[in-house]
């Protein structure tokens, strides 16, 4: 085997100061270490071994493909303690090269990995690394370099007491050859002061014993910028969203509106799509062609052929071509909204079929039911679908007509073309082509006194 990766993982993100595991916060609604392995997965797929330590159960449930690679770190004390922790892996692997990541860098692409592992190989070095080139190098581990433009060594900021001219800081990804890691990694102490064993001192070990270390300096690269505060990360999430936006624009995809519009990185959008912000669209949702998604609308999981308006909430759901939702509509998991089908405000739909050109434009709430094509559901028509225990289907047949504010009590059947009198509560099945009217007979009364 070539190279194996490793991803550091294990700890807690102290200055972001959430619960979880800093690499399970989320930039776009996907935990950072998501993207760092979706970039790796590119080119060493196979081949990577996350490193975790706190709250390692979080991550471990969140990734079950990893569950075979994930190594642990029992103590998080440092960088270079964690590489220490996969020594035994990369023993019995065997690989010609380690490479290692930070897990807070989720911006990194393919090409920054494949790169270190082709420098590597083509300089015969013994450690590669990436650098940057930043105006404001702030907490960064510094790279200190001679006169002569020689690497000498990486200078954690928090341990210098002299001062820091240098601009180049260290990336957080590197790539080791196995003989030097063999040789050298446990010898690394940690006398800092911070007390930690750190992955940064390995350059200078490499040096003094005269091997080859090279930094492909990337320049000013926010793309490879960590993340360790609130504001590194509402800084690279808005990195990440503006690239994902440009490149549905590039695309053919028609944006007004668009720094406010937010959209996950596993959206599929086809090209001469309408989108108006704000709104955020998620999850693994397709949109097809021709479809309209106007602003204030929250969409995650679906496939739209349609149009979407204002101020709808959709979750896993379809809707097909040519059909009309909202505005205010809320369409929950397993929602299908059938072709030239129209739902309109205030409707909720949850686990039901909307048939093509079928209406329920206001005020209603459709649970577990399968509707046919050309049914009217009437204004504050309401599915009865839950006893108390069970839930039960409702079905609706081809053309029938649901008069207002009408309550199906299922499991309930309303055949073709029935036709259910405004106000009813409907209890038993309806045949095709009957009226059914279930509601008390109006009294027309003498006034008190008149
Ligand atoms: C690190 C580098 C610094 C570099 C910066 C780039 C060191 C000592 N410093 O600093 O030179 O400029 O990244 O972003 O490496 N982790 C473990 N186990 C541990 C400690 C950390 O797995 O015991 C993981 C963290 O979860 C994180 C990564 O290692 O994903 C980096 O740790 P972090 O504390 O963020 O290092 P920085 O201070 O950013
Ligand atoms: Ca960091």
């Amino acid at each position: 085997m070539k190279t194996i990766v490793l991803v550091l993982a294990a700890g807690k993100g102290t200055r972001m100061a959430a619960s979880c595991p800093k690499v399970m916060q989320k930039i776009l609604d996907r935990p950072m270490l998501w993207y760092v392995l979706r970039a790796l997965e590119k080119n060493f797929k196979g081949h990577i071994y996350p490193i975790i330590g706190y709250k390692k159960e979080e991550i471990e449930q969140y990734f079950p493909l990893y569950q075979e690679y994930f190594i642990y770190q029992k103590e998080q004390l440092g960088t270079g303690h964690a590489l220490q922790s996969a020594w035994d892996i990369i023993k019995r692997l065997n690989p010609k090269y380690v490479l290692v990541t930070n897990g807070d860098t989720p911006l990194a692409l393919p090409l920054h990995f494949h790169r270190l592992e082709k420098t590597i190989e083509e300089q015969g070095a013994s450690v590669v690394f990436l650098s940057l080139e930043l105006d404001d190098p702030g907490s960064y581990g510094r790279v200190l370099r001679d006169k002569k433009g020689n690497i000498l060594k990486i200078i954690e900021a928090k341990d210098s007491s002299q001062d820091l001219t240098s601009r180049e800081v260290n990336a957080g990804i590197y790539c080791f050859k196995r003989e030097f890691l063999e040789e050298y990694l446990f010898k690394l102490q940690n006398k800092n002061a911070q007390q930690e064993y750190y992955i940064t001192d390995l350059i200078e070990i490499a040096i003094k014993n005269n091997l080859k270390v090279c930094a492909l300096n990337m320049g000013y690269c926010p793309e490879l910028m960590g993340i360790n505060t609130p504001v590194e990360l509402e800084q690279q999430e808005e990195v990440l969203r503006k690239r994902i936006v440009y490149s549905c624009l590039e695309r053919g995809v028609c944006i007004h509106f668009s720094r406010m519009v937010i959209i996950g990185p596993e959206v599929d959008i086809e090209k001469g799509v309408e989108i108006e912000g704000p709104c955020t669209i998620l999850g693994k949702t397709k949109l097809r062609k021709g479809s309209v998604i106007k602003s204030y609308t929250f969409i995650k999981d679906c496939d739209i052929d349609g149009i979407v308006y204002e101020f709808s909430h959709i979750v896993g759901s379809v809707i097909k071509r040519g059909a009309q939702v909202g505005p205010y509509a809320r369409l929950r998991p397993g929602a299908i909204v059938e072709s030239k089908a129209r739902v309109g405000n205030f409707v909720e739909m949850k686990k039901s079929v909307l048939g093509k050109e079928s209406k329920a434009c206001h005020l209603t709430y459709l649970g577990d039911a399968n509707i046919g094509p050309n049914v009217n559901i009437g204004a504050g028509t309401i599915t009865c679908n839950y006893d108390g225990k069970n839930k039960h289907q409702t079905i609706i047949k081809e053309g029938a007509f649901i008069g207002s504010n009408s309550a199906l009590v299922a499991p309930v059947q309303i055949g073709k073309h029935a036709l259910i009198g405004a106000g009813s509560t409907i209890t038993k099945d309806v045949p095709d082509n009957k009226l059914a009217i279930a509601r008390s007979k109006q009294v027309v009364l003498k006034k008190r006194g008149k």
